[in-house]
């Protein structure tokens, strides 16, 4: 009997341990990434609006994450925009999802990374 609840116990605890990971997304740690190393502003724009330097050239350009329109439904579950969507477009790229092959796979990114990315995208939204 004991022994069950301190299971019970300890599995409850792994998955709350689990899922503060899993949300461990950190906005303004996602914006140093986006405005730095991601250089995601260079098509994305400062702001999100999908109007980076490099944007002109783009077909499709990028969806504005300002206006919060996304098109990518990268797992398949019917809707855009999710977390899930966010993160394996940064992780995989767009060419992976059908969208555009100027989308780079950041393979280069940890977990921590990209969930702050996502986080940042989000807040981008007005
Ligand atoms: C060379 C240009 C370029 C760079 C750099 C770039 N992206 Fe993108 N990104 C795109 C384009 C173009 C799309 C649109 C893909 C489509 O809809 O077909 C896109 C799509 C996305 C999407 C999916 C949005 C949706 O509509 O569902 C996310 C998320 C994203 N980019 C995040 C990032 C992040 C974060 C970075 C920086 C680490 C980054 N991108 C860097 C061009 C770029």
């Amino acid at each position: 009997m004991k022994k069950q609840r301190i299971l019970v116990l300890s599995v409850f605890t792994t998955i709350l341990g689990l899922s503060g990971i899993a949300s461990a997304g950190d906005a303004a740690a996602g914006k140093a990434i986006y405005d730095g190393k991601g250089a995601c502003g260079s098509c994305h724009g400062a702001t999100g609006a999908g109007d980076g330097a490099a944007a002109a050239a783009l077909n499709p350009k990028p969806a504005s994450f300002a206006a919060g329109i996304f098109r990518l439904d990268t797992d398949g579950d019917g809707k855009t925009g999710t977390d899930a969507d966010l993160a394996n477009a940064i992780k995989n790229g767009g060419a992976k999802y059908g969208g555009n092959v100027a989308m780079p796979a950041r393979a280069d990114l940890t977990e921590d990374e990209v969930a702050s990315l996502v986080a940042y995208i989000h807040s981008l939204k007005k």
